[in-house]
């Protein structure tokens, strides 16, 4: 039965996975992202609950959940992954399914949030995307997101609910101490947009943060203007939250080879959107190493590492579920 908990992995109690309303925890997943909403419930010691999701030959969404969760506290994990709009709209015909089933409250797990680098005007007339979302999110009755590293960490303050922000930072120190990546290397912000999280991830390893002035010159454009702080002679890491194309990749890593940076990149990014020419931009010579978290799903035969979620999620679900702080997450 959905909910009923086994949880090796977290070392939950029975109890623990039943709040104190009596309602049970239950995870139910578009088609996003699939294998990742799997881990998640292993990692909690439960069952996906079982639901389909799928299409009317118009191309209209169709969910019908097959068990009841009434009076269930419900989780919805669905990142907003290419097609952002299909994979967007499953999310909200779940939880307005779920709202009418009478769970007693409803999650959104969304690893990775589409449509937030649309989050302020950046010239006349243009919609604020990212704000439209979260009121539809709001609208369908979710009264809480879990995700990882926003677009922008402003993003949180367009939901009126709380929105827990977990972020892949320890996951990239972890993964790069285990791996002797370390050495001689100099943590690269790609734009000021990412200082934060590089400035994180240089604290972590002990290790001297660059960052890259990123100017745009087009709609789809940008251009790397300079580089701050000495890359000389090292290794670069370059952290970045999402590669689409991965054009500003490839001009980051143009603009640390022009300033003397060793050819040994090592790229990390959070969300592995991936679209147009990233992989041709990705196989540049000079990069060493491409590695992504699976908050978007991943083909492993690309060759990139990647970095699973599953665990880190599954804790802020027990801990949501729980009263106990995320932010020791973090
Ligand atoms: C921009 O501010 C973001 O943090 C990413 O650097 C950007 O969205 C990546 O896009 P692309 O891979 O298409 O250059």
């Amino acid at each position: 039965m959905a909910g009923a908990p086994v949880s090796e992995h977290l070392g939950l109690e029975a109890k623990e996975l039943e709040h104190t309303s009596g309602g049970q925890v239950k995870l139910f997943s578009g088609n996003a992202n699939r294998p990742l909403a799997e881990a998640v419930a292993k990692a909690l010691g439960i069952r996906l609950g079982q639901a389909t999701v799928e299409r009317f030959p118009d191309g209209e969404v169709r969910v019908r959940l097959l068990e009841s969760i009434r009076g269930d506290d419900v989780y919805l994990i669905q990142p907003t992954a290419p097609p952002v709009n299909d994979h967007l709209m499953e999310l909200l015909v779940l939880a307005d399914a779920v709202r009418r089933s009478s769970a007693a409250r409803i999650n959104a797990v969304i690893p990775y949030f589409g449509y937030a680098r649309q989050d302020k005007q950046t010239q006349g007339r243009e919609p604020i995307t990212a704000r439209l979302v979260a009121g539809l999110l709001e609208h369908v009755g979710i009264h809480r997101v879990i995700t990882v590293d926003l677009h922008a960490p402003q993003i949180q303050g367009f939901f009126y609910y709380p929105v827990d922000e977990l972020s892949a930072v320890r996951l990239f120190a972890e993964y790069l101490e285990g791996q002797g990546l370390t050495e001689n290397a100099v943590v690269v912000s790609p734009d000021s947009g990412r200082a934060e999280q590089a400035r994180r991830l240089s604290e972590r390893l002990n290790l001297p943060l660059a960052l890259l002035a990123k100017r745009r010159i087009g709609p789809r454009e940008t251009q790397v203007s300079y580089v701050i702080g000495d890359v000389a002679g090292k290794r670069p890491i370059i952290i970045d939250d999402i590669i689409s194309t991965g054009g500003t990749i490839r001009r980051g890593v143009e603009a640390l080879l022009a300033a003397g940076a060793l050819p040994e990149v090592i790229v990390m990014a959070s969300h592995a959107v991936l679209v147009g020419n990233a992989r041709e931009n990705l196989a540049h010579p000079a990069i060493r190493e491409v590695v992504f978290t699976d908050t978007i799903a991943l083909n492993p035969a690309l060759g990139y590492t990647i970095l699973p979620t599953a665990p880190l999620l599954a804790q802020a679900i027990r801990r949501v579920h729980t009263n106990q702080s995320v932010s020791v997450l973090i």
